[in-house]
């Protein structure tokens, strides 16, 4: 039985305020878990309230629900509680912070009470041996860095690794491959929200340095990477039209720019190449490319049964990023990812740009055997999701 539930403001990796959670249960168990915290936030995410108002508000209507209540192994009874109290389908009276604190940390608590790692908690008994692919996110623009590329987030993708150690240490030196090339070229280049690259290049000359790099990086190491992209459809898209700086396309033209752009550089990964309300073009893109690359809708579906149902209706896409905070639960979460995997949608659990050390969702991962992960390639906060997968892999 839970019995105590504690809330507190502590930083993210932007600097800002974010929600930790620590529940403690009868038995002596104890888990504390944060929430991430993102930038380029889908319109139909649930609702972050400041730290601040979210602890103050979940203290009041939903802990009470919580402490002498439920049992922390009880998931569903956890996450109901926490629904039950905050009223809203989007969490907007306690937050989408608090509740995905609370809800991560009591999985955690019951795996401390079973004596079980998380994952084996969550995945139980008959969880697949496969582990995830982690996509680093190398060079990167949009919302998490000023003055660079237009897409948001090139993607190292090492399909061909043989082991999640190894794909951790290949997207380590794709990255470092970037800077190398950079260097040679003359270019400068600070580092954005996630760790990657974000120096003053146009996004073709992007595609150009990345080629460059998994190549030189896959000869290096002897098997194959590929790339990937998060276009950020959603944050390029006004009025009608995506917006590269001075030039723009139409939605029709931007599939054509998208399904060129898989054909020549054999991209394996596309995240939100349209806008999050765009499931019709989703459609059109999904059916000239999605035998040959993973057309993931990120704001698109933003982790939620009733939009991934339409975009399964409609047949948008073939992949749904999976980010426990954009629905507010871990139950939530878990039938997303069970609705994906049951029409062959492939999960990708997803950190936020804003992060902090929790590693929930390496374990998430690892749990639900979804086969990629994306969550960064270097920087603290990045790290202790990649290196919790390394731990994971080596006592498996
Ligand atoms: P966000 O970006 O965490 O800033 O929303 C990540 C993404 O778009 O995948
Ligand atoms: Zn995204």
């Amino acid at each position: 039985l839970i019995t105590e539930v504690r809330l507190r403001r502590i930083l993210d990796s932007r600097g800002n305020p974010t929600v930790e959670a620590e529940v403690r249960t009868e038995s002596g168990g104890f888990g504390r878990a944060a929430a991430p915290s993102g930038a380029s936030t889908g319109e139909y995410e649930a609702i972050e309230r400041p730290a601040v108002e979210s602890i103050a508000t979940a203290r009041e209507i939903a802990v009470p629900r919580l402490e002498g209540q439920v049992y922390a192994g009880d998931q569903r009874g956890v996450d109901s509680a926490l629904r039950a109290a905050d009223g809203t389908d989007d969490f907007s009276e306690i937050g989408a912070n608090s509740a995905v604190a609370i809800s991560m940390a009591a999985a955690k608590a019951a795996a401390d009470v079973l004596g079980a790692p998380l994952y084996q908690h969550l995945g139980g008994a008959f969880r697949g041996r496969d582990f995830p692919v982690p996509l680093g996110n190398v060079i990167g623009g949009g919302e998490h860095a000023a003055d660079s590329t237009h897409i948001q987030e090139f993607l190292a993708a090492p399909v061909g690794a043989p082991s999640v150690a190894d794909a951790v240490f290949a997207n380590a030196q794709v990255h470092g491959e970037v800077s190398d090339i950079l260097a040679d070229r003359g270019v400068s280049a600070a580092k954005g929200d996630e760790g990657a690259w974000a120096p003053s290049i146009d996004d073709a000359t992007a595609f150009e340095i990345m080629g460059e790099a998994v190549e030189s990086v896959a000869d290096e190491v002897g098997f194959e990477i590929g790339f990937g992209l998060d276009v950020a459809g959603a944050e390029l898209y006004e009025d009608g039209a995506y917006h590269y700086g001075d030039e723009s396309k139409t939605p029709d033209e931007q599939v054509d720019y998208i399904a060129e752009l898989v054909d020549e550089y054999g991209l394996v990964y596309v995240e939100d190449p349209l806008d999050e309300d765009d499931y019709d073009g989703f459609a059109e893109l999904t059916e000239r490319v999605g035998s040959r690359t993973l057309i993931c809708g990120d704001d698109l579906f933003v982790t939620n049964t009733e939009r991934l149902a339409r975009g399964i209706e409609s047949n948008a896409a073939n992949s749904i990023l999976i980010k426990p905070n954009q629905i507010g639960t871990l139950s939530d979460t878990f039938d997303a990812i069970e609705l994906a995997v049951r029409n062959g949608y492939d999960p990708v659990v997803s950190h936020r740009s804003g992060e902090t050390e929790d590693t929930t969702i390496a374990h998430l991962a690892v749990a639900t055997d979804a086969p990629f992960i994306k969550t960064g390639t270097v920087g603290g906060e990045r790290t202790a999701k990649l290196n919790e997968l390394i731990r994971i892999e080596a006592n498996a």
